[in-house]
């Protein structure tokens, strides 16, 4: 995803997820969660995020960057409706 936060920013995961890797787990969650048939193999988004102390302000600016690629690529506005509701209900286990 395209965040500007600074844990993204550097890019280094712990836990040993490249960017490539981390990449590919972003895009099988968020095909498994818009109806599959993908299935998602990496772990929980507490699990994944919580060392982060991902604040409110750096979640606004992900939501900011996410519109600007919805828009971008023209995703009409009830598939953009959809995501944006999948994507918010991931917040509880993100952001401190
Ligand atoms: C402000 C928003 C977000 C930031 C700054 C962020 C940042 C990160 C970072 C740095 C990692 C790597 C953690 C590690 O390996 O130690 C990660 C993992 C991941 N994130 Fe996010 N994330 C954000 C929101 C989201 C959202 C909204 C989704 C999905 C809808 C998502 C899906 C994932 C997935 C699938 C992983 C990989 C889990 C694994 O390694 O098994 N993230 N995120």
């Amino acid at each position: 995803m395209v965040v500007q936060a600074p844990a993204q920013d550097a890019h280094e995961s712990p836990r040993g997820v490249t960017p490539a890797g981390f990449k590919c787990l972003v895009t099988e969650m968020v095909c498994w969660a818009t109806g599959g048939p993908q299935e998602y193999t990496g772990r929980s988004m507490k699990d994944s995020h919580q060392h982060l102390m991902i604040t409110a302000a750096e979640w606004e600016a992900f939501l900011d960057d996410l519109q600007q690629t919805l828009d971008k690529f023209a995703v009409p506005p009830a598939e953009q409706a959809e995501i944006k509701a999948i994507v918010a209900s991931t917040r509880a286990d993100i952001v401190v």
